[in-house]
């Protein structure tokens, strides 16, 4: 079942979300609901608090190919254990900063730790896109946007835009 996405601004995304304790057929309804959610937006990853749940909960698939076969990754409590020195600029967007793009460097690679939803500890190295993204949604779960990285007068230039765009729909 598809879940509604939260816009910027929205006091729940600027919230440190809660470590996920225990594995229950709740959560892994979450997961597939926020994968739904994500594939038919489209987007390349999503995180619980964007659809209101405060928990550290991720779902990703930055494979682009076309004819390439989907991977979808469930992400719990997911951590970055070790980040390159080397750095990866990307033009970033967010489901919940719709149709706003700006360049944000990060570290180009990754190593992150997870659980999976059968309860299974992961661990794993993320290049390119796939860093990006990991990095972009585990942010998510500390209360932080891509827009964090700009500049205040570009980061309220968006923000206003979407206050303007919520007022739209409110009024829709
Ligand atoms: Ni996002």
């Amino acid at each position: 079942m598809k879940r509604p996405i939260l816009i910027h601004p929205d006091p729940r995304l600027k919230k440190v979300c809660a470590p996920v304790t225990e594995i229950t057929d709740d959560l892994r309804r979450l997961a597939a609901d926020m994968l739904e959610t994500m594939y038919d937006a489209p987007g390349i990853g999503l995180a619980a608090p964007q659809v209101g749940v405060l928990s550290r909960l991720i779902v990703l698939d930055c494979v682009k190919g076309e004819g390439e076969a989907p991977r979808p990754i469930v992400m719990i409590n997911p951590e970055v254990v070790a980040a390159s020195d080397e750095t990866n600029t990307y033009e970033e967007g967010c489901l919940s900063i719709p149709e706003q793009y700006a360049e944000v460097t990060r570290p180009a690679e990754v190593e992150v730790r997870w659980t999976d939803p059968e309860g299974a500890e992961r661990r794993e190295g993320f290049g390119g896109l796939w860093a990006t993204c990991v990095q972009h949604e585990i942010d998510h779960l500390n209360g932080r946007l891509f827009i964090d990285y700009l500049g205040a007068m570009r980061r309220q230039l968006i923000t206003r835009r979407m206050v303007k765009l919520k007022r739209e729909q409110a009024r829709a």
